[in-house]
């Protein structure tokens, strides 16, 4: 089973927001090496897919399928627990925002290792204790978020299971590409409606609690009590919120 159905639902407006960082990009090529054949899973719209190489694309969903811009790698319908290859045949295989999606994140993983020589996923780590507070809006907005990740392996046992390892990824203050914690700095632009629909994090919590989080952000904002509780924040170009770069 696959979470496609889910991006079949919310994938509509996907590349409105959701785009290539270039300075995460930089991270991820460099972790690629020298891989001149460069397989990506969970592929969505082709952000981070490295140009100058070979890059075959798996994606679930038909709906983010259709959205790869003309030129982009033509995707194949499949999940990262079964991936439709021969063992090696990639040097690199990257996963980007998508392993917290996968019912089976260290099967996925296993396929990535079986299929390439270099693993490399982009994710976020909840193993430190105290994570939910790392971050001014799972703190005092949305601690729900937790629900969400219960049960899941955590990142740390993922890098384990492939021997991989991990590197902190910075969220700089103008980030690009708009994932959940990108605009840590701009916490404005969680209130825009198409901000929130490129994030799954919202579809999932449900319209209530969506629509209670932003009520009280939208109320902290206008009376001053954000900026009050998240001042030194302002003067950060750069955020560690959990991102991090798996590579092996
Ligand atoms: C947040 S999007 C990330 C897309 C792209 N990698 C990016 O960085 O913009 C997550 C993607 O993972 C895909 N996905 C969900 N379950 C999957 C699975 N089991 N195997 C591979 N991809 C999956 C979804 O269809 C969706 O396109």
């Amino acid at each position: 089973m696959s979470n496609a159905p889910l991006y079949d639902t919310i994938g509509a407006t996907y590349s409105v927001t959701r785009r290539t960082e270039p300075r995460i990009a930089a991270r991820i090529w460099a972790a690629l090496g020298e891989a001149r054949t460069v397989l990506n899973v969970g592929a969505g719209t082709g952000s981070y897919e490295p140009p100058g190489r070979s890059v075959t694309a798996v994606e679930p969903s038909a709906l983010m399928r259709a959205q790869r811009p003309a030129g982009a790698a033509p995707p194949v319908a499949a999940v990262a627990e079964s991936l439709p290859f021969e063992d090696r045949s990639f040097d690199a295989a990257m996963a980007v925002s998508t392993i917290h999606h996968w019912p089976d994140p260290v099967a996925g993983l296993r396929e990535m290792r079986r299929v390439a020589r270099r693993v490399v996923v982009f994710s976020h780590d909840t193993s430190q204790s105290g994570w939910l507070h790392r971050f001014w809006l799972t703190r005092d907005y949305l601690p729900e978020v937790a629900g969400l990740v219960a049960g899941r392996p955590l990142l740390t046992e993922l890098a384990g299971a492939i021997g991989a390892r991990l590197e902190p990824v910075l969220v700089p203050w103008d980030c690009a590409d708009g994932f959940f914690e990108a605009y840590w700095r701009r916490p404005e632009a969680y209130l825009d409606e198409r901000v929130r629909r490129g994030i799954s994090v919202w579809a999932r919590v449900g319209p209530e609690v969506e629509q209670r989080a932003v009520r009280r952000l939208r109320d902290d904002l206008a009376t001053g009590r954000w900026a009050e509780r998240n001042r030194e924040l302002l003067a950060l170009e750069a955020a560690e919120l959990g991102l991090r770069l798996l590579v092996g």
